[in-house]
């Protein structure tokens, strides 16, 4: 009787043992995939616009195994505020600046658990997909000139957001250029690509202008008309407008002036005296 008892109590003690660490690993795991999920969300809207995951390279480079090849606390850091990281000269920032276009990836403004639920994401992925190709969505034919006009707010964006030109300026458009807040977009078409922009007009991820445009997105008519703005932009304008305007605009206005006094000088005598003459008459 008395071994029966331990004999008894074994088998049901490798049960409980069994029980508690599946369990607890149910849990691990359900709580790491719910933070690659919410990893998932975050990369889908603030990221997706310039990066894929295996699909090549968008305006910023393709993070497919990013986690692998980079030490974590330097994507830390870097998802943390890359202009800094720019501006202290870390060497692989810079590199990467400069492959990429001049553009500085705008500070994701996310918390130190966002950053940790988009890595534990991009770790989750497979790192030897096949290409999924650039994620372009498809939008729908775009009017150049509708699209000037919703930059320039003489069309109100459907949902509310303030025109751009409030704080861009594109060369040649409004006869004192927009604002100066943000970067010029004569040719932002180069830096960011085709795919790119249309991308970057859908969810817009600029840390500066996700507070006025929060719940005020782009519809698709409105970003395809300032895609086929920003293209016609590309192709016409020059950005800093100041340095090749300049001088043709003085010798313009030197020309005009000189014009009008030769022109006064002719005609105002003889105008002025038929106007009183006219005076005369009426009275
Ligand atoms: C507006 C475009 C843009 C957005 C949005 C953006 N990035 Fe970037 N990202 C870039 C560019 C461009 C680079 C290349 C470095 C540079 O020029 O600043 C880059 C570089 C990176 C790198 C370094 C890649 C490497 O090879 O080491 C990581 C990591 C990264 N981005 C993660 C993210 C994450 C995560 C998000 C979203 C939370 C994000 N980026 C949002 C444009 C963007
Ligand atoms: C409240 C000011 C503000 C408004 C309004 C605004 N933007 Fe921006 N935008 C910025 C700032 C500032 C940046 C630079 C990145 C940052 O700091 O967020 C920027 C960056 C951009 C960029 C990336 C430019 C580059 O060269 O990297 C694009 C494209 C852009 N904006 C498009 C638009 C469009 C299209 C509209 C109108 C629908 C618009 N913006 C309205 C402030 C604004």
């Amino acid at each position: 009787m008395e071994k029966s008892h331990p004999r008894k109590i074994f088998p049901i003690l490798i049960l409980f043992i069994l029980f508690i660490t599946s369990t607890t690993s149910l849990v691990w795991a359900s709580s790491s995939s719910q933070t690659a999920d919410e990893g998932k969300t975050i990369f889908e809207e603030r990221c997706a616009a310039c990066h894929t995951i295996g699909g090549g390279d968008l305006v910023g480079p393709d993070l497919q195994g990013v986690t692998q090849h980079r030490d974590r606390q330097w994507l830390i850091n870097f998802i943390d505020d890359p202009a800094k990281m720019i501006a202290d000269g870390d060497p692989i920032a810079t590199d990467l600046l400069n492959e990429y276009n001049e553009v500085t990836m705008p500070s994701p403004g996310l918390t130190s658990a966002e950053i940790e639920q988009v890595l534990t994401y991009l770790e989750s992925q497979p790192t030897t997909d096949q290409p999924q190709g650039e994620q372009a969505q498809s939008l729908p034919q775009g009017d150049s000139a509708r699209g000037e006009n919703l930059f320039t707010g003489q069309i109100t964006l459907q949902k509310g957001g303030i025109p751009c030109m409030g704080c861009h300026s594109v060369d040649g458009v409004g006869q004192y250029g927009g604002g100066n807040l943000g970067p010029d977009l004569t040719h932002v078409l180069q830096r960011y690509g085709q795919t790119g922009l249309a991308n970057a007009l859908g969810t817009l991820p600029f840390p500066t202008m996700q507070g006025p445009y929060a719940n005020k997105a782009l519809t698709p008519q409105e970003q395809a008309d300032l895609l086929a703005f920003f293209e016609q932009a590309d192709a016409q304008g020059t950005e800093n407008q100041a340095a090749t305007f300049t001088p043709w605009f003085w010798g313009a206005g030197l020309a005009g002036v000189l014009v009008l006094f030769s022109v006064m000088a002719i005609f105002w005598p003889r105008q002025r005296m038929s106007i009183s003459e006219n005076l005369r008459r009426q009275s």
